[in-house]
């Protein structure tokens, strides 16, 4: 679900930008995928049933990932950056890439923590334009398992060109923030202060309980707020980097327990890119919203 959610507007952004600014000039596109996998990924798949005439079962299959469905995009992005830490990941995209000798793929084997910086801190993406060539522009994917450094989010909001979807590990972050703020110790602190980029998640996270303590309790306990004003709080860091933040889709496992959210952020402040932006949003959240994503859905 999640990654139809991505196909879908991948595929708006290449045709709604195919002849801008202008059709003998237009931007080059880049799709990034800083956290890529190997560009297949494992699914639980129903098959069978009653209308197969055979027992349901429940089958795991391999799907096309997120760098794969990017490259079968089509108007196609003219640059692809997979960036991947695991050596016998890369080796797969590697593969996947000579797979496609029509397309201009970089495999780049690190941190992406480390990498984007890097990679945004260079040409095309700063320094003085040549007069006529042609101005760049990118989609982000963030698939991470756990932490992305808040120095990364600033990165890619100062390029005014990126358009970011960022797949939230809520559930990652809800485990570091534990429902006591007595219980969170220095490591999940630290966890917490590069994750949000600022130290005020402590009073804007947890609030004093709110059941009548007992006497000798009072006021020294402090409670985490709930899932959905953590993931408020997340809108609300996003927003102070990024001109548009979108309301999350959030993305249900099997068994029903929210491991994710998934965000859209534009880092272009035009009008009309942000207008743009949350025309396709709110066609998205239409067909992905919280009904849909009620249907069995895993992290596809
Ligand atoms: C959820 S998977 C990505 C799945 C992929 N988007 C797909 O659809 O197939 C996350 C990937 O990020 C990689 N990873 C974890 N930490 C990383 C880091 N700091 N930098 C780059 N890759 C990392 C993991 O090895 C893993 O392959």
């Amino acid at each position: 679900m999640k990654l139809d959610a991505v196909e879908y507007y991948l595929k708006f952004y290449t045709q709604a930008l195919r002849d801008k600014p202008a059709p003998d000039n237009p931007f080059v596109l880049w799709y990034i995928d800083a956290f890529a996998g190997t560009g297949m990924r494992a699914a639980d798949q129903v098959e069978g049933g009653l209308f197969d005439g055979t027992p349901s079962e429940i089958k795991t299959v391999r799907l096309a990932g997120s760098a794969t469905r990017a490259l079968q995009v089509d108007p196609p992005f003219k640059r692809f950056v997979f960036i991947e830490e695991r050596p016998d990941f890369c080796v797969a995209l590697e593969t996947l890439k000579r797979d496609h000798p029509d397309r201009s793929i970089e495999c780049k084997q690190g941190d992406a923590n480390l990498i984007l910086p890097k990679l945004f801190g260079s040409p095309p993406w700063v320094g003085r334009k040549k007069w006529g060539s042609p101005s760049h522009r990118a989609v982000v994917f963030l698939d991470p398992y756990n932490l992305v450094e808040w120095s990364t989010l600033e990165c890619l909001a100062q390029t005014k060109a990126v358009d970011l979807w960022f797949l939230y590990p809520i559930a990652s972050v809800l485990r570091q923030a534990a429902r006591s703020y007595e219980a969170v110790d220095a490591k999940k602190a630290a966890y917490l202060d590069r994750a949000f980029g600022t130290a005020a998640w402590r009073t804007e996270l947890y609030k004093p309980e709110t059941q009548a303590p007992l006497l000798e309790d009072l006021g020294t306990r402090n409670e985490r707020v709930d899932r959905s004003e953590v993931e408020a709080y997340v809108k609300r860091r996003l927003e102070t980097l990024f001109p548009y933040v979108s309301q999350p889709l959030p993305l249900l496992m099997p068994a029903g327990a929210q491991l994710f959210s998934l965000f859209f952020a534009a880092a272009n402040p035009s009008p009309p890119a942000v207008a743009l932006a949350r025309r396709c949003i709110k066609d998205l959240l239409n067909n992905y919203g919280r009904p849909a994503s009620h249907r069995r859905s895993g992290r596809q």
